[in-house]
């Protein structure tokens, strides 16, 4: 049973391969959080392709996805940057979870947005896009600190975690941030 004042954190991880690098980093960033914080991974592979004619009613992927954010107290969303936007998949749950228009799922919950890929750009412009559709949604994200990840190889230590000693720092710097960010909407009880 949570403490009172426990968190509930809906993570979406914008890759849905096996090995993603962001998935990875999804379950790093999990470390450096406090005990307040409980994560769950919200599944987004198994929705269908978006289609208002499948939506009356929604079938039970969408509706479990849609119970599982409401349920959540604050989201993180840590993707990979598809042709300089996000990736299709996270657009899609996100569409899903946006409806019904003026009461989705979303509305009104506080995020973070975080992102990696082996190139230089570290997720800058899929973040941005990303920040852009949940402005839509009125998700609040953290606006700073921002966190552009280049993750080529060796990135993560050997069986998780990050391997290089300042970019710990960082993150759990950047985790210690975002705990701030969301305890501002749901204030300790
Ligand atoms: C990519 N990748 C990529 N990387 C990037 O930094 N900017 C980009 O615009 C793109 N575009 C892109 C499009 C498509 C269709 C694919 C498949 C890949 C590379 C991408 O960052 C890399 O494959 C990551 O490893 C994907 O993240 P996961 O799956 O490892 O989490």
């Amino acid at each position: 049973m949570p403490a009172a004042s426990q968190l509930k954190i809906g993570v979406f991880v914008g890759s849905i391969r096996k090995a993603s690098v962001n998935a990875q980093l999804a379950t790093a960033l999990q470390a450096f959080a406090p005990t307040e914080l409980a994560f769950r991974r919200i599944r987004i592979d198994d929705l269908p392709h978006y289609n208002a004619d499948l939506d009356n009613p929604a079938g039970p992927a969408v509706q479990r996805m849609r119970q599982e954010v409401r349920e959540c107290d604050a989201l993180l969303f840590v993707t990979p940057e598809y042709n300089r936007s996000i990736p299709g998949v996270l657009k899609n749950a996100i569409d899903w979870g946006s409806r019904p228009h003026h009461n989705g799922a979303f509305i009104g919950k506080p995020a973070g947005v975080i992102g990696a890929t082996p190139g230089a750009l570290g997720t800058a412009n899929a973040q941005q896009h990303l920040r852009n559709i949940l402005a839509c949604l009125a998700v609040a994200t953290m606006p700073q600190p921002d966190a552009f990840l280049q993750a080529g190889p060796g990135f993560f230590a050997d069986g998780g975690g990050i391997a290089n000693a300042g970019t710990r720092d960082f993150l759990g710097q950047w985790v210690a941030c975002y705990v701030q960010w969301v305890r501002k909407f749901s204030p300790a009880a």
